[in-house]
């Protein structure tokens, strides 16, 4: 499974880069807005020092909701760096704009997904990656897990190329069913990363090897 990290901030690609995991980045126009960028030039540097930084693929959002403006900004965010990856939303135009990315040999990460209708219309047009947003259906009442086990089962079934993304992550228990579910790669705040280091027994374990080493130490130097 593949470890994406959701963020726009830089200091949090470089923490969870340099944990030696990290095998992209995703972001979107609320987290570029929340690192206070904005305007065309200021995106663009910014995705730039993002590739510059992690070797592997760099998801950039389009702002356009046609056809014609989502293939140009996806061409230009294409032409930032090798490994971006055209970020389109699940719409009518945006299936369009996955056809012609995928014809031109453009990687594309299909967003805003909450049903397997929707992620199979993705996977016909040939997108990359798939991205159902699993915080946001548990916060209908739904369940994000259940669309991720549907999406894998008809993925496999259909023998579909496409690469299904868990996004909207929000805790480490999140990133485990990901897993158990078939998920080929989770997105995930740094919080959630950090996050499935903890149990307190690790802890508790830890003090008490230190512990016996000092004591151990302490006699042995008297
Ligand atoms: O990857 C999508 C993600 O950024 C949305 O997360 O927590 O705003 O639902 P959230």
């Amino acid at each position: 499974m593949k470890f994406f990290i959701d963020t726009a901030n830089l200091e949090q690609i470089k923490e969870a880069k340099e944990l030696g995991i990290l095998d992209g980045v995703t972001t979107n126009p609320s987290l570029m807005a929340k690192e206070g960028i904005s305007g065309t030039a200021n995106v663009e540097r910014h995705y730039r020092a993002i590739c510059e930084m992690v070797d592997g693929d760099i998801s950039a959002e389009v702002i356009s909701t046609d056809f014609k403006g989502m293939v140009e900004e996806g061409k230009r965010l294409a032409g930032i760096a090798e490994n971006i990856v055209v970020k389109v939303p699940i719409i009518k135009d945006g299936v369009k704009a996955l056809a012609w990315f995928t014809e031109n040999g453009i990687s594309t990460n299909c967003t805003l997904v909450f049903s397997t209708a929707q992620a199979i219309l993705a996977a016909k047009a040939g997108a990359t990656y798939v991205s159902p947003f699993i915080g946001r259906v548990d916060d209908t009442n739904w369940d994000g897990m259940s669309l991720i086990r549907e999406m894998a089962e008809v993925y496999a079934i259909q023998g579909f190329d496409t690469e299904i993304l868990a996004a909207s992550i929000r805790n480490s228990r999140h990133i485990v069913q990901a897993a158990l579910n078939g998920a080929d790669v989770v997105t995930c705040p740094l919080s959630s990363i950090l996050g499935m280091l903890n149990h307190p027994l690790t802890n508790i374990g830890l003090e008490k090897f230190l512990a016996d080493h000092k004591k151990a130490n302490e006699v042995s130097s008297n």
